[in-house]
């Protein structure tokens, strides 16, 4: 069963598949519209979204399908005390392919262990974040033409920013990508993304402490919000809350073929200032991100039991009871998931759930 968990679920050729054919149903809607009829997405949001959920209910709604789901757990049997696996379980009953958002990180990778429908994780804690890292390459090719080659800034939250997370991933998929990571000493991007994906396959990356040195280099700025719910200190969150803004004073550093993106909502990182400046993508960013959905659920149905797009299966987990996940966020210390790791090729052990280092 075809899934999409993690950027890295996705082959290159896949992820070409997807963008492609989302360019085609922009310039040819009309060929689109009821290829999905009396099919039915479910949207399980466990956590709060405007454009994600939206987005996949116009996605499928423009395809012709039918959406249900709820969009506050709290209306639904989860109150009760359902698992994430029962309640999958039950909704691939009644729904042809799930797109589920959960606090808990790792909960739709558990979920796909017993579910009968393609899950699509539209956003696990701080973890991953696939299908707006598949706006975010959409964007990046329609706005400047190609995706191999690019330098990109990421600024602000790229300890908690999942978006961030899963766009660095899919990018090692891409040719001479250089990252630049701008960001305070607190909101540092993990070390599993430095060491397993951007050492490992050897994107070059940098980190700096103001925009102002990095503005005139970069080809992408990738914004992010200050993540408020994922602090567990509220005074760590009020030291870095306004760490970076971009104006533009620093818009005028920038080059003249340049894309700011952000994966919205924004609080006070970009000023409105910004908006009028023929590179803020961040609001056309927002309607690809419906369009590269209608193209994902079109795909994952189409290759659901294909066994040439199945789930990459190189690593075998390591079961180990005496271990245990040290994130009191992942879903092996929220439900009765196995702890179970992956060996990574560092020797670094790593929670299967939710990456977090274990020994
Ligand atoms: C992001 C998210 O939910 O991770 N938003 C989104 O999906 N467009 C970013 C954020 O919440 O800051």
């Amino acid at each position: 069963m075809k899934h999409l968990i993690d950027p890295t679920d996705l082959t290159k050729p896949e992820i070409d598949e997807i963008i492609s054919l989302a360019q085609d149903i922009i310039a040819h809607r009309e060929r689109y519209q009821g290829s999905m009829s009396h099919k039915k997405l479910a949207t399980l949001f466990y956590e709060p979204s405007t454009r994600t959920r939206l987005s996949f209910t116009s996605a499928m709604m423009e395809l012709g399908g039918n959406v249900l789901g709820f969009s506050d757990a709290r209306s639904s049997s989860v109150s009760k005390g359902e698992s994430v696996q029962d309640t999958v379980r039950v909704v691939g009953c009644f729904a042809d392919v799930i797109a589920m958002r959960h606090h808990i990180e790792g909960a739709q990778l558990y979920a796909t262990e017993v579910s009968t429908v393609p899950i699509i994780n539209a956003g696990d804690g701080s973890h991953s974040h696939p299908t707006q890292t598949l706006t975010d390459l959409l964007t990046i090719q329609r706005e400047l033409g190609h995706i191999d080659g690019i330098t990109i800034g990421f600024c602000g939250d790229l300890r908690f920013g999942r978006t961030v997370h899963s766009l660095i991933k899919a990018l090692s998929r891409y040719k001479d990508i250089k990252v630049i990571l701008i960001a305070p000493d607190e909101l540092k991007l993990p070390d599993y993304i430095k060491q397993d994906v951007c050492e490992r396959t050897g994107i070059p990356y940098r980190e700096v402490t103001t925009m102002e040195e990095v503005m005139g280099e970069l080809d992408v700025l990738y914004m992010t919000r200050v993540q408020k719910e994922r602090f567990l200190d509220e005074d760590e969150f009020d030291r870095v809350k306004d760490s970076f803004v971009l104006d533009a004073a620093r818009m005028a550093l920038a080059k003249k073929k340049m894309a700011v993106l952000h994966p919205l909502p924004r609080v006070n990182e970009i000023l409105t200032e910004v908006d009028s400046d023929p590179r803020a993508a961040y609001f056309r960013q927002v309607e690809n991100g419906k369009f590269v959905r209608e193209a994902l659920i079109v795909k994952l149905l189409e290759w659901k039991d294909d066994p040439e797009h199945g789930m990459p299966s190189d690593e075998t987990p390591v079961e180990d009871p005496e271990l245990r996940c040290p994130n009191k966020k992942c879903i092996c210390n929220n439900e009765h998931a196995p702890h179970r790791f992956r060996l990574t090729e560092n020797g670094v052990l790593r929670c299967w759930y939710c990456d977090s280092k274990v020994r």
